[in-house]
């Protein structure tokens, strides 16, 4: 496999985070090599065990809809294809993450970027930045379910919204992505499920996520998730739950700016907080809490 074209390391207050180049990229697919492939076949048989019973409906049907192969890494054209006969969402490749304004601007025009490079074997079971497993199994299956997709496009045009109006506007907004898009719960009726593609992607997450003691479960609101520091080097302390996408759609409806200008004359919350009129799933035990860390 080529290696990613890594510009340079920015140090920011989310430490230092790597920068690539920002185009897109066509996928290199003949240059991925037999251990880039027997990568993605470990990953994605040990995902598909561990979601039977723990990912939502939603995200399980969007993943048979979409016929991913488990035993090579996908061709981005062949999800296109899927892709195209259902919500006309697209994916494109791209080198990594990239800057908010680029990354706002896919999601309002229905694209999605996926990383182009698959992690090492020495990073299975951990990689502090999003390749293309966690952007392929976690992030796609959903491009198929319709009311998410709207929700991701909604987002991507807030997003542009908000990068106008400037930093403060725009931590509310990654903390509901976060939340939300990355690290999800849904309620459904016989439980909670996962649906945030940081916990689908991961194997210790999507048990943890679920069925530890030490995190808090709490029902979604929207200005509380706003206002709620996140972990981005351990698992979350809390999970935000919906009701369903359909929610989702309803509480982002509203112009943000006023609540962002509210929000701005007020404390965040540390990321494990427990308020009093939460309305709680399950109270973390906060077993295993990194006393310091939050962004
Ligand atoms: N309603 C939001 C705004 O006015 C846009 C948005 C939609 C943001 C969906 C996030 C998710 O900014
Ligand atoms: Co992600």
């Amino acid at each position: 496999m080529d290696a990613p074209r890594r510009i340079e390391n920015l140090q920011t207050d989310r430490g230092r985070i790597p920068v690539y180049a920002t185009g897109t990229v066509e996928q290199p697919w003949a240059g991925y090599g037999a251990q880039d492939h027997a990568t993605w076949r470990q990953l994605f048989a040990r995902q598909r065990a561990l979601l039977p019973g723990r990912a939502s409906a939603a995200f399980l049907r969007a993943q048979a809809a979409m016929r991913m192969s488990p035993d090579a890494i996908p061709r981005f054209d062949d999800l296109n294809d899927a892709l195209a006969g259902t919500t006309g969402f697209r994916i494109v490749g791209v080198e990594g993450l990239l800057p908010e304004l680029d990354f706002f601007d896919h999601l309002a025009n229905r694209r999605f970027p996926v990383t182009w490079w698959i992690r090492r074997p020495e990073q299975v079971d951990y990689i502090e930045e999003p390749d293309l497993f966690h952007d392929l199994f976690g992030h796609v299956p959903l491009l198929m379910d319709p009311v998410f997709a709207d929700y991701l496009q909604a987002f991507g045009r807030g997003g542009v919204k908000a990068h106008a109006l400037g930093p403060d506007a725009l931590m509310c907004l990654a903390r509901l992505y976060w939340y939300t898009v990355e690290f999800g719960l849904v309620r459904e009726d016989d439980g909670l499920r996962i649906y945030g593609s940081g916990i689908v992607s991961s194997s210790g997450e999507s048990v943890h996520a679920l069925e530890s003691d030490a995190p808090n479960r709490i029902a979604f609101d929207l200005e509380r998730v706003m206002r709620t520091r996140y972990r981005i080097d351990t698992y979350q302390k809390t999970y935000f739950v919906i009701d369903g996408f359909e929610q989702l759609m309803q509480a982002t409806e509203p112009d943000f700016t006023p609540i962002y200008a509210r929000l701005a004359a007020q404390d965040a919350f540390p990321a494990g907080t427990v308020r009093d009129d939460d309305r709680v799933y399950h109270r973390g035990s906060r077993e295993g809490w990194a006393s310091d860390g939050d962004v």
